[in-house]
């Protein structure tokens, strides 16, 4: 069989002809669309060969930095805003619901479940102390009982439990009563840099960017019939609120966490939780 000329015009047709016996079509689709956009990317930039290899190491070392306990490529994924694209197109929260935000890569599961009202702080020093309540309901208003509402967050030194060793603390699993309320101990959440000591980090100094997220507290709130809804509550005032490293803020989110005369902070929320299997209709 004759060979045929190689033609960098061509070259990308001809990858794409390659996958055609793809089994999976979504497979296949994913594929033709990677194909396409890394083609498309190359032709666009002409990288040297040095630089292409600079990528490959970049890649490389965000590979060599992840661990059970740290996604580098989370935090690439994060930190560039597709971890947010991926939730935005996966998640539309329909008219009153809930918006989600990011998850993050430092939820862990098997929190200590705790009773309404319990503290998830067990150290003194892990930062001011907070009260959060709320409630979860539908967007009818109606209770959701017994959601399970998780919720994590870092300390005052800026730091996570998993951060610092095996320890569970400012993490915790509660469950709504009756009416769908909530109320548990935290404490005031505080703004913190992303780990930013590996590859990721280094992206960022080079692009002229700060590591920095603004004051949050993390939730994962699930319940049977309802679709998952994984969001933060931002503090209003919070620095960072306008620059996000990982681009997770969204206004409806930001809520006043108020320190009152006896020096606690309080804050509040009414989550709505959107029924599952429901989509939102497309817009035309
Ligand atoms: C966080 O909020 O815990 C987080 C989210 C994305 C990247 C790093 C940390
Ligand atoms: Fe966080």
């Amino acid at each position: 069989m004759a060979i045929r000329k190689f033609s960098e015009k061509k070259l990308t047709a001809e990858v794409l002809y390659r996958i055609r016996k793809s089994k999976n079509p979504r497979l296949k689709q994913v594929m033709t669309g990677f194909i396409k956009h890394m083609h498309a990317f190359v032709r666009e930039v002409k990288p040297t060969q040095e630089e292409w290899f600079k990528g490959i190491q970049f890649l490389t070392d965000t590979g060599h930095w992840s661990t059970g306990k740290r996604q580098e490529f989370i935090l690439l994924s994060d930190t560039l805003g597709v971890s947010m694209l991926v939730d935005a197109l996966n998640y539309k929260a329909s008219a009153g619901a809930t918006q989600s935000t990011v998850l993050g890569p430092f939820h862990r599961e098997q929190a200590p479940e705790y009773p309404l009202g319990a503290s998830i702080s067990k150290n003194a020093t892990d930062g001011e102390p907070c009260l959060v309540s709320g409630s979860v309901r539908d967007a009818t208003g109606r209770p959701v009982a017994g959601a399970k509402l998780d919720v994590w967050e870092g300390g005052a030194d800026g730091l996570y439990d998993s951060q610092k060793g095996d320890e569970m603390n400012l993490r915790g699993v509660f469950r709504a009563d009756a009416q769908g309320r909530f109320h548990f101990r935290c404490v005031t959440p505080s703004f913190y840099p992303v780990p930013n000591d590996g590859p990721v980090g280094r992206m960022l100094v080079a692009t002229g960017r700060h590591p920095m997220r603004p004051p949050h507290l993390h939730f994962w709130i699930t319940a049977v019939g309802y679709r998952p809804l994984i969001t933060h509550l931002f503090a209003k005032g919070g620095k960072y609120l306008d620059s996000d490293a990982v681009f997770g803020v969204k206004p409806e989110l930001i809520i006043d966490f108020k320190k009152g005369k006896d020096g606690i902070a309080t804050a509040s929320h009414d989550f709505v939780l959107m029924p599952e299997g429901v989509k939102r209709k497309k817009k035309k």
